[in-house]
């Protein structure tokens, strides 16, 4: 489905070069469930952005689904993205002023107009919002607008679906509810690569890969045997973490007081780390909007 070789991402800040992704190599088969891990900075958007043909690698090599996409021009890279690939990010990039059924029709704008009515209906009620298509992001929660961003994403059909912290800004019980959905589409055959900061969504996957300043440093099978292992750890992890931090207000007798540690592991081995402060400042800065999605910048449901 995916396959990418070698591939680099440099932004030139001033005099100096940041290394978003310095040489990257990846293979997703088709029907794989991926998860994407690392601390922030470490080029998971960039890399999901390149795989996505939302962006170009400065070198290196991509193709999706049999074409190579890194040498195509913007046209191109529109079409694949159009006919392959479709996206969730952790803000939804709705269009607010619009219901859910124009946001999800979006795509569609290539589609004879009866076609592309009844995909978005049965999109929305693929994600359980067949009654709520006429609501516009404002009148809906969190989790509804994560639907029917997923809607959007599934209404061309894709065999590919990319979630950049689809559940980053959801409770845990809305973010189990999303992640359910993800599990469906995979049932249903579409590849799916989710990149998360939550140790629990990860896990989900049939594959985790960690990502450290740009480089992919693990890639691991996940069975039910290691995916328990994986949590026990992070849970100590955190639970450690907690009673450090009880301990330092004395809530805790000091005799149950444990060395300093972090967030989750570094690596799904343990270790300690985490850069949620770092996290936080990175999600203020603004989201990509619609156009990001790559969909015409002349598009407006609001005008049909
Ligand atoms: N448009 C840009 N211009 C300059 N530098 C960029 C740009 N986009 C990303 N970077 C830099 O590239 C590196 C990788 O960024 P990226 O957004 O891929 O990280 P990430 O792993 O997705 O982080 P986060 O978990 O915070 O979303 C970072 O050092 C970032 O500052
Ligand atoms: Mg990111």
């Amino acid at each position: 489905m995916i396959e990418a070789a070698q591939l680099r991402k440099e932004y030139h800040m001033g005099d100096s070069v940041v290394h978003a992704l310095a040489g990257v190599d990846l293979r997703i088969q088709p029907g794989e469930f991926v998860s994407i891990t690392g601390a922030s900075g470490s080029g998971k958007s960039t890399l999901m952005h390149i795989l996505g043909c939302l962006d170009r690698p400065t070198s290196g090599i991509v193709r999706v689904a049999g074409e190579t996409v890194s040498a195509l021009n913007d046209k191109q890279l529109a079409r694949i993205r159009n006919q392959h690939i479709g996206f969730v990010f952790q803000t939804f990039n709705l269009i607010n002023r619009t219901t859910a059924f124009d946001n999800v029709l979006v795509p569609l704008v290539y589609t004879r107009r009866a076609f592309a009515k009844k995909a978005a209906r049965d999109a929305l009620e693929r994600v359980g919002l067949g009654k709520r298509s006429k609501h516009r992001p404002s009148e809906m929660s969190g989790g509804e607008c994560q639907r029917v961003a997923i809607a959007r994403a599934i209404v061309n059909k894709p065999r590919l679906i990319l979630a950049d912290e689809p559940t980053g800004n959801l409770d845990t019980r809305t973010g189990e509810q999303i992640m359910q959905i993800f599990h469906e589409l995979h049932a249903d055959g579409i590849t799916i690569l989710v990149v998360t900061h939550e140790m629990d969504v990860a896990v989900q996957a049939q594959r985790m890969i960690h990502m450290k300043d740009g480089n992919i440093v693990e890639d691991t099978a996940v069975d039910d045997h290691r995916r328990e292992q994986i949590l026990t750890q992070a849970h100590d992890v955190h639970t450690r973490a907690f009673r450090q931090k009880a301990a330092a207000k004395a809530i805790l007798p000091a005799a149950a007081r444990v060395p300093e540690v972090g967030g989750w592991p570094t690596s799904f081995g343990g270790g300690g780390g985490d850069d949620r402060g770092h996290d936080a400042e990175r999600e203020s800065s603004s989201p990509p909007g619609p156009k990001d999605l790559g969909y015409p910048a002349e598009v407006d449901p609001v005008r049909e």
